[in-house]
């Protein structure tokens, strides 16, 4: 059985104080009113990155994860942050090739294999998002660009460790602007992306991949979404700035 997931992405938002009140709220949310398997993971930006380990410290459902890290081990890079530096303060995740992140920063599939490596070299669970443009929908290019992302970023892995990998589905055209995927759009992709890794990995490290939707879910949404066979969850923008939304999602799971 794979893991079903809500994960968290705060992106560049919150102040130290509104991150706690947050943290605390979701914690005491998800607690009360719900009591299924899923996990949480929140990606809150670098500074905070500590206090909110802090704040979930031995609560066994939530994880925390950061939104980016460097490819190096650590060195001359003024500005950067290190696969160690995460684990060391008991980071666990990080989201590795956001759109944002390829979009604005100039982020490839060649280099991301090389943020996974990291990743996976310092027991830190990366987790790796394709998802192509509107232009490329439109093109009819959806199975060739999702093909290559995931062929160049993540299949020189060995099959245990493609295993380690979480995956985030986002077409790019659906995050923050209100229109999702509808659920049989996405899961028709979801089932396309499990064929994928069956065909190089086998039916079970297939199976047991987790395979989480983003881009504009909510709390209206989600339930529909997350019913889907090939859809474990969710990678969530604006939503997980909301307690009461968030906690919402994580009880769709
Ligand atoms: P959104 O963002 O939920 O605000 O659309 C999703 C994401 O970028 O991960």
């Amino acid at each position: 059985m794979r893991n079903k997931i809500a994960a968290g992405n705060w992106k560049m938002n919150l102040n130290l104080e509104q991150a706690q009140s947050l943290v605390s709220e979701l914690v005491n949310m998800v607690t009360d009113e719900y009591n299924g398997k899923a996990q949480v993971i929140l990606a809150p930006s670098f500074p905070y990155l500590s206090t909110v380990q802090f704040m979930i410290k031995g609560n066994s459902r939530f994880h925390v994860a950061a939104q980016n890290l460097h490819q190096a081990e650590g060195g001359a890079y003024t500005g950067e942050v290190s696969a160690t530096m995460l684990t060391s303060i008991g980071v666990t995740h990080c989201i590795v090739g956001h759109s944002e992140r390829r979009q604005y920063f100039g982020e490839d599939n060649a280099l991301l294999a090389q943020k996974i490596d990291v990743c996976l070299k310092h027991k830190l669970t990366p987790i790796y998002c394709i998802g192509e443009t509107l232009d490329e929908r439109e093109a009819g290019k959806v199975e060739e660009v999702l093909r290559e992302q995931i062929e160049k970023g993540s299949f020189h892995l060995s099959a245990d460790e493609f295993g380690k990998l979480i995956l985030a589905y986002e077409p790019v055209w659906a995050i923050g602007t209100g229109k999702t995927a509808s659920p049989e759009q996405a899961q028709e992709v979801h089932a396309f992306i499990r064929n994928l890794i069956s065909q190089k990995y086998g039916s079970t490290v297939a199976e047991n991949c987790s395979i989480l939707y983003g881009g504009s879910v909510g709390a209206k949404n989600a339930t529909e979404l997350f019913s889907q066979a090939d859809i474990d969850g969710g990678l969530v923008g604006g939503a997980s700035l909301k307690s009461r939304d968030f906690t919402d999602i994580v009880k769709a799971l």
